[in-house]
């Protein structure tokens, strides 16, 4: 059995199209199968940034990438069909005609390829997503006409969908209530038992999840571009970044 992270990034730095700076800089991480991390830090400290460069979508400039073991570089579009990105915003007009259960099928394209149809087993899992998020009654309703949070729970619908081993999901309770809230750590507390899965969630602060901290196994503090801290949420909590990040914030 191999024990090499899943995830692997060492002295990383990565830009975006169009700027002379690296955004992340000297990143350097090991994710283990199986693993919840949370990911949080203040706007603007890079946190979509290093979801986005460990799905490849923005460019390594310096240092190694691995994912699965493979290389990012000459895998991406492999490595992408087995990590399910949700996105922090989706821009959704109020008259966007694609249907609930059309956008969740949308999960299940990197294992159908293109032009081909999905089969009854495919429309199968994604009622049961939409029964999952509480949102099957919306099957075929527009995706515009729903509200912020229930928009979310049909995205996070797709990304389970996609039945992937890595989930990253960036802000995924920016728009739910306390209720919904526990409602998605349930979610993803069964999915990666149930797959042994590896989950990223990037988020603000911790108090998303406050009330249900032993779930996740590591927390990742990342300030202007760099990680300033990682470690266990006992090692986390109790530590100088946290608090000052903590304190800026109030
Ligand atoms: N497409 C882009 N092109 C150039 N710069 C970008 C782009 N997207 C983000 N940035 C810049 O990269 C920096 C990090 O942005 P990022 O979105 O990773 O922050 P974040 O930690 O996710 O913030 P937030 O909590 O607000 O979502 C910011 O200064 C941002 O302006
Ligand atoms: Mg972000």
């Amino acid at each position: 059995m191999s024990i090499s992270p899943i995830i692997f990034l060492k002295n990383v730095d990565s830009i975006y199209e169009g700027e002379s700076r690296p955004t992340i800089k000297d990143i350097n991480l090991k994710i283990r199968r199986g693993e919840f991390v949370y990911i949080i830090g203040p706007n603007a400290s890079g946190k979509t940034t290093l979801l986005e460069t460990i799905n490849g979508l923005v460019r390594a400039i310096r240092g190694q990438i691995r994912v699965f073991g493979l290389d990012l570089k000459k895998n991406s579009q492999k490595i992408r069909k087995n990590i399910a990105y949700m996105l922090q915003t989706w821009d959704i007009e109020p008259d966007e005609p694609f249907l609930v259960k059309d956008i969740v099928m949308m999960g299940r394209s990197g294992k159908l390829g293109t032009f081909i149809n999905p089969r009854k087993q495919d429309w199968e899992l994604v009622k049961d997503c939409l029964e999952i998020v509480g949102m099957l009654r919306h099957y075929k309703k527009p995706i515009g006409k729903l509200s912020g949070g229930e928009q979310q729970k049909v995205f996070l619908a797709r990304a389970l969908a996609q039945d992937a081993d890595i989930l990253m999901l960036d802000e995924p309770f920016s728009n739910l209530d306390t209720d919904s809230r526990s409602m998605v750590l349930d979610i993803l507390r069964n999915y990666k038992q149930r797959k042994n899965a590896t989950i990223l969630v990037v988020s603000h602060f911790l108090s998303d999840v406050s009330f249900q901290i032993d779930f996740i196994d590591r927390i990742v503090i990342m300030q202007e571009g760099r990680i300033i801290m990682d470690g266990s949420p006992d090692e986390v909590l109790q530590s100088e970044e946290y608090i000052c990040l903590k304190t800026n914030r109030s």
